[in-house]
């Protein structure tokens, strides 16, 4: 299968403050990795280095090797990096006033896509593997980002990042202000979409890390503590404090 995303030594900076401490992490390809840890460990921290989002805040600084395929994300245009790297946030954030299509269509014709039987294909695709297109097809053009529900919207959002291709999809968080339906709904997908890309996944629900990833990673303060199968991690931790925190004696 091979390595997605080769992670080495990574640090990252909020101002003075240094925020990662040196990560190193293999991702494996088509497979899902969990990143798990007490809430301000670095999680959101971790993961936005991946795709250089962490650098969009003016205070904050990351160095060290990032690699994906064989880019290395800090040698290459940051536009390319996040073509190449979608990101689905806590909080769905579509675009609330463009419609259901051009929520989808948005990261295409940015790219220079104009066919519309391009767009129009990739919208269908993009919607069917994000489970959304039953709901939405006859409303596509009607409705609004805005207009659906929240669980709606998230679908609506991992639509978005699938119709430019990734190679990998980070999320954040991606089911902690859904229902346990909507739920259920992103874990299913999250399966399905390891036949093509790559998942980087933070999660707080420990139950969700052991559902849907096959490596997880727990983060304290900064540092990666232990990265292991996801089985290893939850039954049987090499560090205390891995053991601590999943059996909650601690966060
Ligand atoms: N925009 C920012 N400016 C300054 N410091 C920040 C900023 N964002 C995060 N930090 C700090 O960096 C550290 C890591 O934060 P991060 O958001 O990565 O944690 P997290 O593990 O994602 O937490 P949570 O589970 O609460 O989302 C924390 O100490 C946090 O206070
Ligand atoms: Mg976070």
């Amino acid at each position: 299968m091979g390595t997605a995303v080769e992670v080495r030594d990574l640090k990252a900076w909020f101002g003075k403050t240094e925020a990662l401490h040196g990560i190193n992490m293999s991702v494996e390809s088509n497979h899902a990795t969990a990143v798990i840890g007490p809430s301000g460990c670095g999680k959101s921290t971790f993961i936005r280095c991946l795709n250089r989002m962490h650098e969009t805040n003016p205070e904050a600084k990351a160095e060290g090797e990032v690699r994906i395929g064989g880019m290395d994300v800090y040698d290459v245009p940051a536009v390319d990096v996040r073509r190449r790297v979608g990101m689905v946030f806590q909080k769905p954030n579509p675009f609330p006033t463009m419609s259901i299509y051009d929520n989808v269509a948005a990261g295409l014709k940015l790219n220079g896509t104009r066919n519309r039987t391009t767009l129009d294909d990739c919208v269908e695709r993009s919607l069917q593997q994000a489970a959304l297109w039953e709901e939405v097809k006859d409303v596509l053009k009607k409705k609004s980002g805005a207009s659906l529900s929240g669980g709606q919207q998230q679908r609506l959002c991992i639509a978005r990042a699938l119709a430019v291709n990734p190679e990998v999809l980070l999320m954040d968080e991606p089911a902690s202000a859904l229902d346990p339906i909507s739920t259920a709904k992103i874990e299913d997908l999250i399966f399905e979409l390891k036949q093509k890309l790559t998942i980087v996944i933070v999660t707080h629900n420990m139950q969700q890390a052991s559902r849907v990833a096959e490596y997880t990673g727990f983060f304290l303060m900064g540092n990666l503590v232990e990265f292991d199968k996801t089985e290893k991690i939850f039954t049987n931790p090499s560090d205390k404090r891995t053991e601590d925190y999943i059996t909650g004696r601690f966060g």
